[in-house]
């Protein structure tokens, strides 16, 4: 089995504006992994409704995503690029696996608390039930690994355990998939407060740069990015705010961080703060002009989700034929 290609599944939520930092630290990552493994690509639109959506907003913001991750270098001749409703699969795993996830270590997961805090008034069952439905994403299509951020980390380790947990009640019927952490950009820092994480959710428009922000946007946005206290252009520890400009920029340009400090070295703050607006423009820039393009051309976005969806559900369907199976189901007759 050994020339039989690994498995690789990723999601992302039509929820909010993808950020400069989700694209460093996750989305382009994946395209290199396209030529490696077999990979599933899926934008989560069930996860969203977890939170109160507009519903033409979520449709909107839906299709947007799903152009935007081929703008980025997903290539659907490689990969299965797909919405998650369109396979009903993942809602129907979700229940079996409700059966076996907990209540007690699903009321313990960091981000079902700091949700709760942020959603009082919609404390929702989906809410709590957020990582089972991810487990089931993940466990429908044997992913041997997933590359996620480190926010994500607990609920890879959740699906782990619920993966083990079936397979020893009722047999080896799952591959428990490993995490597929990357270190660079793993941690863009929000623009405003450099012990953050650039987050998509955060009401503060000047501490993120999105994938959606125009040039102007973005430039003003890095003239107001917070700095340190002295004025030196270096990468360290006591220099939280100008690390963070000094990572972005080698990410966006592809320079080392050592050779951008001996670049800036004696510039002023100004100067630095332009030349990394100009490295992000030129990096987003491209990607806007192809999204653009991909979302005029409806026909051609709606043939690569018909033709993600179809290949993502035979492989779903043979998973959940087989759970259904070993749980005690009756087979529907046919
Ligand atoms: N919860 C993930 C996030 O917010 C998105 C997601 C949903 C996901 N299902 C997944 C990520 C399965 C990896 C695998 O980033």
């Amino acid at each position: 089995m050994d020339n039989v290609k690994k498995t690789v599944f990723s999601a992302v939520q039509p929820t909010g504006k993808i950020t400069l930092g989700n694209y460093l630290g996750a989305i382009r990552n994946w395209t290199p992994l396209q030529n490696e493994y077999d990979c599933l690509y899926c934008v989560a639109d069930l996860h969203s409704l977890t939170v109160t959506q507009v519903p033409a907003e979520l449709r909107k913001n839906t299709l947007e995503l799903a152009a935007l991750y081929l703008a980025c270098g997903i290539d659907p001749s490689k990969s299965s690029l797909f919405i998650q409703s369109h396979v009903h699969e993942h809602a129907e795993l979700a229940w079996i696996l409700d059966t076996i996830a907990y209540v007690g270590e699903m009321n313990r997961m960091t981000q079902f608390k700091d949700k709760s805090r942020k959603h009082a008034d919609n404390i929702n069952m989906g809410l709590m039930n957020y990582p089972v439905l991810m487990a089931s994403d993940i466990l429908l299509y044997q992913a041997h690994l997933v590359p996620i951020g480190k926010d994500q980390t607990q609920h890879l380790e959740i699906t782990r355990d619920i993966a083990e947990r079936f397979n020893g009640r009722y047999s080896d019927t799952f591959v428990v998939p490993e995490a597929l952490t990357f270190r660079t950009g793993a941690s863009i820092k929000s623009l405003q407060d450099p012990t953050a994480k650039m987050s998509k959710s955060d009401p503060n428009e000047n501490a993120t740069v999105t994938l959606f922000d125009d040039k102007d946007a973005i430039r003003r946005k890095l003239r107001r990015a917070v700095t340190d206290c002295d004025t030196s252009i270096r990468y360290g520890e006591d220099k939280p705010a100008i690390s963070n400009l000094l990572t972005i920029y080698s990410l966006c340009s592809g320079e080392s961080v050592k050779d951008a400090e001996k670049r800036f070295d004696g510039q002023g703050y100004g100067t630095f703060k332009d030349a990394v607006a100009d490295s992000v423009i030129s990096v987003i820039e491209p990607i806007q002009t192809k999204q653009r393009r991909i979302i005029a051309d409806k026909s051609y976005l709606e043939g690569v989700l018909k033709q993600g969806a179809e290949q993502a559900e035979r492989i779903a369907r043979k998973t959940l034929d087989k759970v259904y199976r070993k749980v005690g189901l009756v087979g529907r007759f046919r």
